[in-house]
């Protein structure tokens, strides 16, 4: 059997670019999704960008069964844990939906790897771990906090992680922070697809400059930032894939280890900002209208990427323009 990284939730946004980037590096890579926020075409997608179908199963992480089956299956030598569910303003009205996919589901995962003693586990959690930040740059000994259950979600998995690293010799873990993951792979052939109206910035913005939306609501202008409107660290999904791919380096270098890092790229924009950049990477207007603050958002965060710098050898390399060119040419090759 050849071995294979299992990557979970790999058919949608972060873990499709992921996969393209294990890929590129030698990888094989088996991706089990239940399909509940992706489709099966980015499979063939991922054939066209890098000459080779991924593998896959339509399966739930919280299945025992399934997992067993693939575990026993697969030469499976690491795992990469991205599925979940990630609206924050849903979490609130399906709390239990929330811990049951995010938390359960990452119980069951981890038990299953126990069973077949496949113990190298790369993590997504998020910078929403560090709630209203203390002081900025974010470095990864901030206090964690959560304010609403996906955010604690996040919170929960990372302990469960500490405890079972605590508990049993051997387990190579990783959790990797991101902050906001933005842009699409630069083939335009894979990229970022809400379904409905889009919660995050960015796509919204895009939906805007196709014309699919008539105007972007910026949500607040009164934050203590330069221009009044909320600050965040923006990274591009092919840097957060090779942070990925650093990552698991990293654990397959180490004996065992609990790493916890932040993927950033230590700038942060204001939404008018990116804004503009959009403007000038699509050439269309961004229309918009300064609203209400949208409650529980932050003012301000943005990394301090040196932990990632000195553990991982990895730096994010692209910058706003290539996020939002890259986007834009995503936005416009999907609406077409
Ligand atoms: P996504 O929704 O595009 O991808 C998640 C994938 O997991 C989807 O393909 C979905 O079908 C699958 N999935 C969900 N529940 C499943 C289950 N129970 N069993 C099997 N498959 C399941 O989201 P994304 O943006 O790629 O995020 C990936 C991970 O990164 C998530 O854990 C998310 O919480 C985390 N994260 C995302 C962001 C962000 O802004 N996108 C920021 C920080 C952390
Ligand atoms: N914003 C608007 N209008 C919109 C959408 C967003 O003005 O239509 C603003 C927000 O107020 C915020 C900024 O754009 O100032 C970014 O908002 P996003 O919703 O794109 O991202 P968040 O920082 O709120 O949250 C995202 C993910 C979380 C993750 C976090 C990590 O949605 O899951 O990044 O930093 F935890």
């Amino acid at each position: 059997m050849i071995p294979t990284i299992l990557v979970t939730g790999g058919a949608g946004f972060i873990g499709s670019h992921t996969t393209v980037a294990l890929q590129e590096a030698g990888y094989r890579v088996l991706i089990l999704d239940n399909l509940c926020n992706s489709s099966p075409t980015v499979l063939r997608r991922i054939e066209q960008i890098t000459g080779v179908e991924p593998e896959f199963v339509q399966a739930d992480i919280r299945d025992g069964g399934a997992l067993d089956a693939l575990f026993q299956a697969h030469q499976i030598t690491a795992v990469m844990h991205f599925a979940g569910l990630k609206a924050v303003g849903e979490s609130t009205r399906l709390p239990l939906a929330y811990y049951d996919n995010n938390v359960n589901g990452s119980v069951q995962l981890l038990s299953a790897m126990q069973r077949a003693n496949v113990n190298t586990f790369v993590f997504s959690s998020s910078a929403t771990v560090y709630g209203d930040p203390q002081k900025l740059p974010l470095t990864e000994d901030h206090p964690r906090s959560a304010t609403n259950p996906y955010g604690h979600t996040k919170l929960v998995v990372e302990d469960i992680l500490e405890s079972l690293y605590n508990a049993q010799a051997g387990w190579r873990i990783a959790r990797l922070r991101y902050f906001n993951p933005v842009g699409a792979h630069p083939s335009a052939l894979i990229g970022e697809a809400p379904q409905g109206v889009p919660n995050n910035l960015m796509p919204y913005v895009a939906q805007v400059a196709a014309g699919q939306r008539d105007r972007l609501q910026v949500f607040g202008s009164d934050y203590d930032t330069p221009d009044g409107t909320g600050v965040r660290d923006y990274i591009h999904v092919m840097d957060l894939a090779q942070g990925h791919v650093a990552a698991l380096r990293y654990c397959e270098q180490a004996r065992q280890d609990l790493l916890t890092v932040n993927l950033g790229t230590g700038k942060g924009y204001s939404v008018l900002d990116m804004v503009r950049a959009f403007e000038q990477a699509s050439r269309k207007t961004v229309a918009y209208d300064i609203v209400a603050r949208r409650p529980g958002d932050i003012a301000a965060c943005w990394a301090d990427t040196s932990l990632a710098e000195q553990k991982l050898g990895w730096r994010a390399g692209k910058n706003i323009k290539d996020m939002c060119e890259d986007a834009w040419r995503w936005q416009a090759a999907s609406a077409g």
